[in-house]
This record gives C-alpha cells, structure tokens and sequence, in this order.
C-alpha cells in the first residue's frame, strides 16, 4: 500500500533489473529507487544492478541513467544527491540468450553478500519483450541464489500473455519455477494513490457503502483517456491495441476495486480473492452479440490541440492496413448480488481530446414530484466523481436550492482535491509498487487467477474483432471517439461524463 516510513526496507536488498539498459528503467525505476532512497525507504545495505546485451562502463550506465533522473524524475539531481546514490548502482552485460551468462548474477549476488556479511533479498525486474521471459525466469530459477525461495522475487512487467492461452502457458511455466508468491505481476495502475484511494474512500467511511450498490447506483463509467498518439511504439502497439494495451489490466483492476466486496483485511490473499470474485462475476459477452457491447476505433490524420499529426495506420512500425485499434469503449455487467443489471461503461483511446483518468458513479434519481416544475426541469441525479489524473480529486454533486424566492434547483459539487488537501509531493505508482515488492507485499500485484480473468473477459471481444473487417480510420484526433461509441452509451439513455477542465491560472 502506500508509502509510510513503517515501510523502510531492513533487509539488505539487491534489485537486478533485466531491459537495465531500456526505457522503463531510465524513465521510471530507477526515478523511482532514486526516489525511495532520498526518502530514506532503502535499507542501508543495498545494490541496484542493471542488466543489459549493450556494454556499459558502471560510469557511462550512471550518466545514462542520470540524465532519465533529470528529465523523468519527480526529483532531479540536487545538492549531490545523485553522487550519493548513483555508486549504489552497477551494471552487467548479459545476454538473456546465452545460459552461461547468467552464473555472472550468482557471482555477483555473492560477493556482495560477502561484502556485507549477511544474506540479501534479491528481487528479479523482468523489463524485458514478453517472449523473453519464459527464458530468462527458467535461466533465474536454476540459480544458487533461487534454491533459497524466500528471499527472492521476480517482478514480470505487462504485457501478461497474449491472450488467454498464452496467458495460461505463462502462468504455468512461471509457476513451475517458482512458488506464485515469489511471482509479482505489475500493473501500475495499481500503484498510483487516487487507485489506491478507492479502497480507502469505499471502506473506511460509513457514508458510502450503503449505498453502493444496485438499489442506489444507475451506472458506473471508466474513462482512461490519453492525449498521446502511439508514439514510437507502432511495433508493439501492433501487437496489442487498446483493448489489450488498457482494458485487459489496467480498466479491469480498477473496475474490480469500483466493485469489490468489503475485504476483512489488507492482507494480499483477502484482497485478491475479493477482487478476483469481481472479474469472475463479470458476465461473459457472446461472440454474435459483441458489436452491443464494444466499440473499436483507430485515429485518422488530423490536428491535434494545434499539431498535425498521423494517422494511426502512418505511424512508424505499423500496417498501412492496420486493423489494431487505437480506441475501445464497452459495456460490461457483474452479475452478483450487488450489481446485477447495473451497466459499467469503460472506454480509452490514444489522441482523445483530453488527458483523463475518471471513474464516475452515477447514482439514481431522487423522486421530484413533490417539487414545482420549474425545479424539475433542472432536476439531476447524484454523482461521484474520482478523478484518478491529471487532476486528484473526488467530487460529490448534488442538488442545491437557489437563492431567490422560487424552489429553483441547481447542481453543485463539493470537492475532495489532493492538492489542495495534501501540500506533499506524491510518491509514483512505481515507488509504491517497487517498495512494496522489495518488502514481499503482493497485495496491489496480481496474482494468476485475476490475470487470467481479465482476459476471459476481453477474449470474445477480441476473437470477434479479429474475424471481422474494421471500418478503419473512424475517428479524428482531439476527439472522443467513434460516433458508435455515443451510441453505445445513448442507446440506453445515458450519456459519458467529462468533466470541466480546470481553469490555469
Ligand atoms: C501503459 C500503456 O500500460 O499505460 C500505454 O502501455 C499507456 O499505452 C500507459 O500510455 C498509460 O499510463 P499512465 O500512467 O500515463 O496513465
């Protein structure tokens, strides 16, 4: 869970890290030790190894990953900080091809324990392509270092499978090497505070679990939005799309904390059962009924907030026919007690017209009969905001009389704002999720069987999608999407909420 200084490693730990010459470790774990160490959270025996095919100096590797501290990091290199934890970091070249390469770990993890007299944690980061790490772990499990199974773990980066088979076959080789909580599937939705916060907003106030639930709740939308195109990462976008890239992790575990049972502790297993209970509920769409439930969608050419830019099927690495979608929205039911026939609306695309993370809860309408019609007229149901980023907030809206002599209504909205609220810089979801690692709390990690449901859920979507041709391109960047996705949502009479940007100063 989030950081507290109860949480400062004790332990000394080796973090090695495969991909230590990529992009995720310069723009986001490395920020993120850097991070844990300037606050004090690592352990005072510690080792940071990255592990790559280029070859490096442990100098030029620092340089290299000091300039991502500069333009990546929350905190940039100030008064000598980076002097002081960049000696804490070395690097190894290896190839995760060649077996013999990695007795290199074995030697090294050893004479740091040496150095220190007292035996390490060691957790594994695979950053690497996704076919590479059925190697790379079944190479770290026959590891001296691996016989010991409770001081070491291995962190696997999405994307978790290709789909459901494959997902499977990866669970099942990586539960063959290792014990499954040794295996910390991230997902880093899950470490950022306003995701963490539901829990804490559902769970520790009386206010709003009574009425969460079918007899209160219309409906519950998830809106990821992205300003960004595909960037340069058209070869692995294609591999994937945005029901894969998004909806399969990201969209679904926050659906399940949206929707999860009241847990009995915060302890891994209880959560994750309550959890995995949500994605099992959810009710499995059939293949002749998808286009009712999903829309796809892929960006045309276009102008984007005064840029023009590509379209999709233009962008580096990617099929001039390309039928990957860069926008996807659905319609989805849990069927359990609490939340039968109540609909959750999710969507998410590239090149949208605003950068939002939002989970709205739309509650049901209060009777009006007894107002006047002037009142009726304006008359809204209640509504929960939780705004995840760019802006942190949680804002309730309610009916309110206007000042005057008439029983004139008007919405207002009573806002929870983290900024405001907190002036403390918030730790990234990779801190979180790192130091939770390193101290064996699997709780926000997932475990095979939430994995595995996720993709039983977007499975038929994909299958369908995959044997029909797609009407490609069919939105313009800067907007919201498809026409067919208003329609999704219109046709039962609803509509998707944004909400007003905040005025800049
Ligand atoms: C990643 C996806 O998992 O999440 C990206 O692969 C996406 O395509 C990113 O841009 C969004 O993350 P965030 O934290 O910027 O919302």
């Amino acid at each position: 869970m989030a950081v507290s200084n109860s949480n400062k490693l004790s332990k000394p730990t080796i973090v090695i890290i495969f991909g230590g010459s990529g992009d995720l470790n310069q723009r986001k774990l490395t920020p993120a030790l850097y991070n844990l160490f300037l606050d004090n959270f690592m352990p005072s025996k510690f080792a940071i190894i990255g592990l790559g095919r280029t070859e490096y100096s442990d100098k030029k590797y620092r340089d290299h990953l000091l300039t991502g501290i500069n333009e990546f990091s929350r905190r940039k290199d100030e008064s000598g900080n980076w002097d002081k934890f960049s000696p804490y970091i070395t690097y190894l070249t290896l190839d995760a091809g060649k077996d013999e390469d990695f007795k290199k770990i074995d030697d090294k993890v050893d004479a740091l324990q040496k150095e220190w007299n007292e035996k390490a944690n060691v957790l594994f980061y695979l950053s690497v392509a996704p076919q590479l790490v059925p190697e790379i772990a079944a190479n770290l499990s026959k590891l001296k270092l691996s016989q010991d199974r409770s001081s070491v773990r291995i962190v696997v980066e999405k994307p978790f499978g290709h789909d459901l088979k494959s997902a499977v076959e990866l669970n099942h080789q990586l539960n063959a090497l290792f014990d499954e909580d040794q295996i910390y599937r991230i997902d880093h939705y899950l470490g950022k505070e306003t995701v963490q916060n539901i829990l804490a907003l559902r769970f520790a106030n009386s206010l709003f679990e009574p009425i969460w639930n079918r007899n209160y709740i219309d409906h519950v939308q998830i809106t990821a939005a992205e300003t960004v195109g595909v960037e340069d990462r058209g070869g692995y976008y294609e591999q994937s799309g945005a029901l894969r890239d998004m909806v399969q992790n990201h969209i679904l575990q926050i659906l399940c904390m949206v929707a999860m049972e009241a847990p009995v502790s915060f302890e891994a297993n209880e959560i994750r059962n309550k959890k995995a209970d949500v994605v099992n509920a959810i009710r499995a769409i059939k293949k002749e009924e998808v286009s009712q439930y999903a829309v796809r969608g892929q960006y045309s050419s276009g102008w984007m907030k005064g840029k023009q830019v590509n379209a999709y099927r233009q962008e580096k690495n990617v099929n001039p026919n390309s039928k990957v979608e860069t926008f996807a929205a659905v319609k989805l039911f849990v069927d359990n007690w609490r939340w039968q026939d109540v609909p959750f609306y999710v969507r998410t695309g590239k090149y949208l017209h605003e950068k939002t993370t939002l989970i709205t809860i739309q509650f049901k309408k209060a009777p009006s009969f007894a107002f006047p019609p002037e009142a009726a007229e304006t008359w809204r149901s209640n509504r929960l905001t939780i705004s995840i980023q760019p802006e942190m907030d949680i804002r309730i809206r309610f009916q309110a009389k206007k000042p005057g002599q008439s029983m004139a209504l008007n919405n207002v909205d009573m806002t929870f704002s983290y900024n405001e609220a907190y002036n403390t810089p918030q730790p990234e979801a990779y801190e979180t999720l790192l130091l939770d690692a390193m101290n064996g709390n699997a709780t926000q990690f997932m475990r095979a069987d939430q994995v595995e449901g996720a993709w039983r859920v977007v499975m038929p979507i994909l299958e369908s999608w995959e044997a029909k041709n797609a009407d490609f391109p069919n939105y313009a960047p800067d907007s919201w999407g498809p026409e067919d996705a208003e329609s999704l949502i219109a046709r039962d009479g609803r509509n998707w909420i944004t909400l007003p940007l905040k005025k800049k100063d």
